[in-house]
């Protein structure tokens, strides 16, 4: 079908090879920075990671003014006020975000706090309400999954409303990314198949939702034909280098996808059982993405059918029917899904995460109702359709 009009924006510098880390003092100081804060959480701490990060900025220009490690698992409003404080009271001129997608949502939201003079960040939430240019912000991610490193979008729990707020501004998008594998090989198999699954589902959602166009249908593409040799691969051999740089570009795509696209209903729903069952971000979109595609499948099996070739490959693709097509993808897409439960307990449903129990459907259900994401989905979903999805992910 013709679009009437898109927009692709990606003005994110991509720093990307092994010991790409070591030139970020002089990609901060080409930003204009001369004291950074760190921004990190105990996990990325404990494996060692921000020794290298801060070994990087020896012998450079810039100094470390700040070092914030206590970002939780889920980023929370309050850890940007206290992150921002921390920025202000230790006379901060930049950001360095080290980890994964909610230390790297935290720094985002704290850099909104800190350049435009606030501490009321709801303010700030939905499209388009920064006005400016924001700080120097450089990110280096420690997990392959989030992408969160070139898009435009920042996702933090509201834990009074227990929902999670949408921040999208292209103020947001970072200066700089800086991929460099070192940083993801320690990271645990199980993580780094979640994380995974969340990157293909940024560019299988990005190729599948209202928003796609052909720049970020590239990009997805791309993608997706790099994540699906190597999750498996990096999980069997998790010092595998290429595989893991392969992962970690390929993530970074997904986010340049999805940033020009944006996502769908996995997304809606991931959100709603993060926020009120905190299922990781990962393991939620593991389990939704093939029960959401064959949701999807009245209006966009054409897509899906399409997205057999970078998952499988020319051979699988080439000698299945064009009618065959969608639903082999979405047989694949389950049998990575088992492969990756037996690999490392990957859970598959809603029942085996653990978190989830049938009578919090209803509150959901009315979550997912209330979710931005939705808007992007070729289908429409009700509260009864929440339902009837969530009853067949248990
Ligand atoms: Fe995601």
């Amino acid at each position: 079908m013709l679009k009437d009009y898109f927009e692709f924006q990606n003005p994110v510098k991509i720093c990307a090879g092994y010991k790409a880390l070591d030139n970020i003092g002089v990609e901060l100081a080409e930003l204009g920075g001369k004291r950074a804060m760190i921004i990190s959480d105990k996990g990325v701490e404990g494996a060692g990671l921000l020794k290298t990060v801060l070994k990087a900025f020896d012998e450079t220009e810039i100094t470390v003014a700040a070092v914030f490690t206590d970002v939780p698992s889920d980023s929370s409003y309050d850890t940007v006020r206290e992150t921002a404080e921390i920025y202000r009271a230790k006379n901060c001129d930049s950001l360095v975000a080290v980890g994964g997608g909610s230390v790297i949502d935290t720094a985002k939201g704290a850099n909104i706090l800190a350049s435009l003079g606030t501490d009321d960040l709801a303010q700030y939430a939905g499209a388009g309400t920064i006005k400016r240019t924001l700080n120097p912000f450089i990110v280096v991610p420690t997990t392959s999954g989030t992408g969160s490193e070139a898009t435009l979008v920042a996702v933090i729990a509201d834990k009074k409303k227990n929902q999670k707020s949408l921040f999208l501004s292209k103020y947001l998008m970072p200066n700089t990314a800086i991929i460099d594998p070192r940083m993801t090989l320690s990271l645990p198999p199980i993580i780094t198949a979640a994380t995974a699954m969340d990157a293909l589902t940024h560019s299988i959602e990005a190729f599948t939702c209202l928003g796609k166009n052909p720049l970020s249908d590239a990009y997805a593409t791309s993608s997706i034909k790099l994540i699906a040799p190597n999750i498996l691969r990096v999980i069997k051999n998790p010092n595998d280098k290429e595989g893991r740089y392969n992962l970690a570009v390929a993530s970074t795509m997904a986010g340049v996808a999805f940033s020009n696209s944006m996502v769908g209903l996995v997304h809606t729903l991931g959100h709603s059982v993060g926020a009120v069952c905190h299922v990781h971000h990962g393991i939620a979109m593991n389990v939704f993405l093939p029960i959401v595609l064959e949701y999807n499948l009245p209006k966009v099996s054409n897509y899906v059918g399409e997205l057999l070739l970078p998952l499988a490959g020319a051979d699988a693709y080439s000698s299945t029917a064009i009618n065959d097509r969608p639903v082999k993808t979405i047989d694949f897409i389950r049998n990575l899904k088992d492969e990756l439960y037996s690999a490392v307990g990957l859970p598959r449903t809603l029942g085996e995460t653990g978190k989830v129990s049938k009578d919090k459907f209803a509150e959901i259900a009315k979550t997912a109702i209330g979710d931005a994401s939705i808007t992007y989905n070729p289908v429409e979903m009700d509260y009864s359709d929440a339902l009837a999805l969530l009853e067949k992910a248990f």
